[in-house]
């Protein structure tokens, strides 16, 4: 617990309310029967009945014992890129000419994209991740939930269309999680296509191309007949050295959820995004309201992998139960933490369902009275 009342505290060590406020006062700290007071002073208090107030390690305690990579210990590592835009601008037709430049997709023959998430590797071992989030509901609900996975957002604007709505809020989402925009003018094969327009349309939105003094990066791509591809993920990696992205490799895994799902064979699956340290086969891991141990790992091509490294999409076997899109991961050193961990969370969503629930009731009392 973190606060108790102190007639609760009386009880559990079967002394009357009134000796323990007495104590309380003489020791200095007046205090009432259904006051609620925090964990160490109850431990004094407690300590002065010759009880010892045994704290459960909760969460955050165990959390903070967290130490921050130093920068010796930082090394680089590939950018995560989102796309975004309006709707029929062409995501996924660029996301599918991106694949296509992927040497690691040539030799396996073909692409099997197995998560929503992949890794392309460009032919001079440069390497980018790509997560394919549907839209900007995924971006606005992984950021409310603290969950910055993306390094850099792709806008895709259809060059006979313009702005629209979609591309105003994507622009919104963007700078809210303050991650820079490369945007791919898209669609320049067609005969209405209007990149210049779209440009003055985004320099009004404060988006102004570097030809014109400005500093975003843009490309006029044709995602359909492949026209510019490569000089769109020249512009995207030219970002992420500006960037300067980095993590430390040695050191246990932390990632997100990018996904989860429950399978009839293998039970719960999710698609980790390892955002520090190295994952490994056995690591036991707390993620969100639950933990596990990992069983298997299979990467963007349904490979599998024995251990992943920073900004490496990967999917999980051996979650106790289903984690959500957004929560986080964190390896650590025991079952028994992680398990702590996880019931520690549960009980404090549990409460804080309730608090809702209990505030909801008094809401609609009120609004009868
Ligand atoms: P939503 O997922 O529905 O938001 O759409 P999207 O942004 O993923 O667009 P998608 O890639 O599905 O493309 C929409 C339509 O535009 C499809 O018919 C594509 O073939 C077409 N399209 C995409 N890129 C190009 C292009 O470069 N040129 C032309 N002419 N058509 C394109
Ligand atoms: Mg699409």
């Amino acid at each position: 617990f973190e606060t108790i009342q102190v007639s609760e505290l009386a009880k559990m060590m079967g002394v009357k309310v009134s000796e323990l406020i007495k104590k309380a006062l003489q020791m200095g700290m007046p205090v009432t029967a259904n006051q609620s007071i925090d964990a160490d002073i109850a431990a004094i208090l407690a300590d002065e009945f010759g009880y010892q107030i045994e704290r459960a390690p909760i969460e955050e305690e165990i959390l903070l014992q967290y130490i921050p990579p130093s920068p010796e210990e930082l090394k680089p590592r590939p950018p995560v890129i989102t796309v975004m835009g309006h709707v029929d601008h062409g995501k996924t037709t660029l996301l599918d000419a991106i694949r296509k430049t992927d040497v690691a997709s040539k030799e396996a023959g073909g692409i099997t994209q197995h998560i929503g998430a992949y890794t392309v590797k460009l032919e001079d071992g440069r390497t980018l991740t790509f997560i394919d989030t549907p839209g900007h509901e995924a971006f606005t609900s992984m950021r409310a939930r603290g969950a910055q996975v993306t390094d850099i957002v792709i806008l895709v604007v259809a060059a006979d269309d313009g702005v629209m709505e979609q591309t105003k809020e994507a622009i919104e989402h963007a700078k809210a999680a303050k991650v820079p925009i490369v945007v791919a003018i898209n669609k320049i094969d067609k005969p209405e296509a209007n990149p210049e327009r779209v440009k003055s349309q985004l320099a009004e939105l404060g988006l102004i191309p570097e030809e014109w003094g400005g500093d975003t990066l843009m490309a006029n791509i044709s995602a359909r007949n492949k026209i510019g591809i490569n000089e769109l993920l020249e512009l995207v990696l030219l970002q992420a050295e500006m960037l300067e992205l980095k993590a430390a490799y040695d050191r246990p895994a932390r990632g997100r959820i990018i996904e989860s799902k429950l399978d009839k064979g293998r039970g719960p699956v999710a698609t980790v995004l390892v955002q520090e340290g190295t994952l490994k086969e056995g690591d036991i891991f707390v993620a969100g309201l639950t933990y596990g141990r990992v069983r298997a790992m299979f990467d963007s091509y349904g490979k599998r992998v024995k251990e992943v490294t920073p900004s490496m999409p990967v999917e999980v076997l051996g979650f106790e139960e289903l984690p959500q899109a957004g929560d986080d991961f964190i390896v650590l050193d025991s079952e028994e933490k992680a398990k702590k961990i996880a019931e520690y969370r549960q009980r404090k969503a549990r409460e804080a369902e309730t608090a809702k629930e209990a505030k909801i009731s008094l809401e609609k009392l009120f609004e009868k009275l």
